[in-house]
């Protein structure tokens, strides 16, 4: 079984729920606080572990508390740190995010030692990325390596799919050794414009894409779903109907995704086991917790009888 490389992301996420926003300068008590290991990269591995494949998950953390627990919490969850890189240059990747009454979040990240991650720390690696059959990038860490990471997988054969996230961080430079892009709304109204409100907008942005070199791609539209998109075929894959507790399920979805794709599947049929385990996902609590096992997933589909339909 091949694994499945992922280089992104480890922040630790400092979570405060405040009835009211704070405004400018003012100091505000909050209800509730809670610290949890997050980061794309990190919450994608989990996905992949938790769906019974193996993660090779590259990434750099701080020799600080929060890099000591990271790796804990990581090992726990079943994932190998040996290719995680400790950086004496810079703390921890931490997120603070603020919840307010109307579930609004808002955030400031602090990279830290994401941005530490160099092309050289992607060469050590070479052999390891290349016994993946999947390579799954985001654009939290810094973008030598990513562009490496990439360059690499095409090589040697691997799949190659990015998540835009953040889309400031986009370039064409990143984008140009990508199979596969899988923006969501606002990342594909950032790259084309076009702002997706229907099945016609999508498919307007994904032929946007197919012109800028990027063939593939996977414009996810929310709770409505997902338009999957290749120059021979497209099929928009419907949103399963749940009620969502925590919508917080893009690393979820590329880690299903990059699951699927891993096995030989085709992308819409990888597609559409990431939109059930997306599903799943919003129905529990956590970015992290809140991924379901593959046994979970399986129980789910025979509950709401939803069988492969590609
Ligand atoms: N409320 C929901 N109910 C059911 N499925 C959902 C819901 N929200 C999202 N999904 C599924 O998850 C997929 C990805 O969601 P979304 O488009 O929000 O990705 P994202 O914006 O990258 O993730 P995030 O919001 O975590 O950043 C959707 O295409 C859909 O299949
Ligand atoms: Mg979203």
């Amino acid at each position: 079984m091949k694994k499945i490389c992922i280089v992104g992301s480890l922040n630790t996420d400092i979570i405060m729920q405040t009835k009211k926003f704070p405004t400018r300068g003012e100091n505000t008590v909050g209800q509730n606080a809670v610290v949890l290991s997050g980061g794309k990269g990190g919450n994608a591995a989990t996905a992949v572990c938790r769906l019974g494949k193996e993660p090779v998950l590259i990434s750099s953390v701080g020799m600080d508390y929060y890099g000591d627990t990271m790796l804990t919490d990581l090992t726990e969850s079943g994932i190998d740190v040996s290719y995680i890189k400790r950086t004496p240059l810079s703390h921890t990747g931490l997120t603070t995010i603020i919840i307010d009454e109307s579930a609004e979040r808002t955030m400031v990240v602090a990279p830290g030692a994401n941005m530490q991650l160099t092309a050289e720390d992607i060469a050590d690696h070479a052999h390891e990325i290349q016994q993946c059959g999947v390579l799954l990038v985001q654009l939290e860490v810094a973008e030598e390596a990513v562009i490496q990471a990439m360059k690499l997988a095409k090589e040697s054969g691997l799949l190659v799919i990015i998540d835009p996230a953040p889309a400031e961080g986009i370039t064409m430079q990143a984008i140009r050794y990508a199979d596969i892009l899988i923006p969501n709304e606002q990342e594909t109204k950032h790259m084309t414009g076009i702002e997706v409100n229907s099945l016609d907008d999508a498919l307007q942005a994904a032929e946007y894409f197919q012109l800028l070199g990027i063939e593939k791609s996977i414009i996810k539209m929310g709770h409505r779903g997902a338009l999957v998109y290749t120059p021979s075929k497209w099929q928009f894959i419907e949103a399963v109907p749940v009620d969502a507790v925590d919508t917080v399920v893009g690393d979820t979805f590329s880690g299903a995704l990059a699951c699927s794709l891993a096995e030989g599947n085709d992308l819409f049929q990888a597609a559409w086991f990431a939109t059930i385990v997306s599903a799943l996902k919003v129905t529990r609590l956590g970015p992290r917790d809140g991924i379901p096992t593959m046994a979970e997933v399986e129980a789910f589909m025979k509950a709401r009888n939803l069988q492969q339909p590609y």
